[in-house]
């Protein structure tokens, strides 16, 4: 499934004959040749980076310090990781990483997360996480842009704690942090009586789920975890093949994520409207990027995908606050990826849509109900019904994952409400005096009929979203279980217990 339709406008409306009055230039048509060359280029580079993944998800030993999460091992000098000492030339293509050290750094326990040691000069992005040995270390995502310092968690609870504190966030990078710290707790709980291993992956598959409401990638991986758990069957008395089930089923979830983040990135980056003879022009919101989803990103990884295809690009980048995930993270992303881009205040997007700069409006997001209803940062919803006024194409960008389709429409998605401090405070410096109340949804819900498509890893899906996600579901579970029994096929055995291939949705444990 897949659609490269360039030039539209979001859902069901014409895009104008010519442009909005004040637009300086309008998007024309791209040439082909340009952008297969730069898909072709893009998806070079993109399937190097899945064969690395490949090997990580096979658990080859040590590969996991080197795969999904090598260009987070390649941290860097905090001084330039910032670019406040000096601006960063651009870089394309897009990943420049170095492999992270052998034998890993050695970091104290979460209380006390440490300054990344300088690992040399690295360009590109950066993935949130990385795994050395038996502990799963984040960057700390709170002390971003202003220090780059990792913090480890040696277990599921304590990976919950890190994601309630918001030291990794992002829903896709959510997911993937959940089934590590499951994985974690398998490790450490090897040799416990089976009966107590179960309890305490229970125990933090509950603390995960409760981590965080919105993000439906989380109560995705743990769910699948628990399910491959179940399907053990009388094997889960064995502490040892619960532990390599488990984690090689964290493996194969951040090796797909990789994948379908690359593929989701090569579909994007076939409908940007094209620009020629000058930069296409980008609005984005809150923080998309490998901060976010552990690899390429979803609507970072469209503008990863469209640099390292050599398009000229300026991405308007909105702060978000109230964290100001967009400031903070999506900056520090272009930033180190040398990829041009303006800051703008949340509430400067309604003049720059209308001055028509704008030409296209790219997302993620958190959870996608069955009718297309999309969850994400709060301040998107505004963007949505800016973009549908002055007819710029608004394009949610989201792995299947992000897809609920238990959840019929979008009221019913629970929305996080977080903290008044976050209103009230800016890295604990008081904005506004505290006599009064604050409210802090993290999230809200644009209606499908703004969003002009959902750029998915099996394609760009239109309206009616009922059908089109539906149908994109179940393509992917084909394709996941066809891609298990070739698998096999090739060595030519059946799968073991612990092998057993995608779990049917049916037999995801809720
Ligand atoms: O509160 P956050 O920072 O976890 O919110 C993140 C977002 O809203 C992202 O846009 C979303 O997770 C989608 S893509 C990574």
């Amino acid at each position: 499934m897949s659609d490269a339709t360039n030039d539209e406008s979001p859902a069901g409306q014409a895009a104008p004959a010519s442009p909005p009055a004040a637009a300086p230039d309008a998007p024309g048509s791209n040439p082909p040749a340009e952008v297969d060359l730069g898909r072709r280029r893009f998806f070079r580079q993109f399937a190097a980076e899945v064969i690395h993944s490949a090997a990580q998800a096979a658990g080859a030993a040590g590969a996991l310090q080197r795969a999904a999460s090598d260009a987070a091992g390649a941290l860097l000098n905090p001084e330039s990781a910032f670019g406040l000492n000096e601006p960063m030339p651009p870089v394309n293509p897009m990943i420049a990483a170095t492999p992270a050290p052998a034998g890993g750094t050695g970091l104290p326990g979460p209380s006390a997360p440490q300054a990344n040691p300088a690992l040399g000069e690295s360009r590109g992005f950066r993935t949130a996480f990385r795994m050395d040995e038996d502990r799963i270390v984040f960057i700390d995502q709170r002390k971003l842009p202003g220090a780059l310092v990792e913090y480890p968690c040696a277990d599921g609870g304590e990976v919950a704690i890190a994601i309630k504190e918001m030291v990794v966030r992002g829903a896709p990078a959510l997911g993937q942090a959940a089934a590590y710290g499951l994985a974690l707790t398998a490790g450490h709980s090897r040799s416990r009586p089976p009966s107590e291993r179960r309890a305490l992956l229970r125990g933090a598959a509950t603390a995960l789920r409760q981590s965080r409401p919105t993000a439906v990638n989380i109560a995705w991986a743990v769910d699948r975890m628990l399910a491959r758990f179940e399907r053990l069957g009388d094997l889960a008395e064995d502490g040892e093949v619960v532990a390599n089930v488990l984690r090689g089923e964290a493996d194969a979830i951040c090796a797909e994520a990789t994948r379908d983040h690359g593929l989701l990135a090569g579909h994007g980056l076939a409908v940007l409207p094209a620009a020629p003879d000058r930069e296409l022009r980008l609005l984005t919101h809150c923080n998309t990027g490998p901060l976010a989803c552990g690899q390429f990103g979803t609507a970072l990884g469209v503008v990863q995908a469209a640099w390292s295809a050599n398009r000229r690009l300026e991405i308007f980048v909105d702060e978000t606050r109230p964290y100001l995930q967009g400031a903070r993270l999506t900056a520090w992303e272009l930033v180190q990826a040398g990829v041009p881009y303006t800051l703008i205040a949340d509430s400067a997007a309604g003049s720059l849509l209308a001055s028509g700069r704008i030409d296209a409006v790219l997302v993620g997001a958190d959870r996608i109900a069955a009718n297309g209803d999309t969850a994400n940062k709060i301040g998107t919803y505004p963007l949505a019904v800016l973009a549908a006024r002055h007819l710029v194409p608004f394009y949610v960008c989201a792995p299947l994952s992000s897809v609920d389709l238990a959840t019929l429409e979008g009221s019913t998605i629970p929305i996080e409400l977080r903290s008044e401090d976050e209103i009230f405070q800016i890295s604990q410096i008081r904005i506004a005096p505290r006599f009064g109340k604050a409210w802090n949804p993290a999230f809200d819900v644009t209606p499908a009929e703004l969003i002009t498509a959902i750029v998915t890893e099996e394609g760009v899906l239109r309206a009616p979203f009922g059908s089109t996600l539906a149908a994109a579901v179940a393509a992917k579970a084909e394709h996941e279980a066809a891609a298990h029994l070739a698998q096999f096929a090739d060595r030519g055995r059946q799968p073991a217990a612990g092998e057993a291939g995608p779990v049917p949705a049916a037999e995801v444990v809720g």
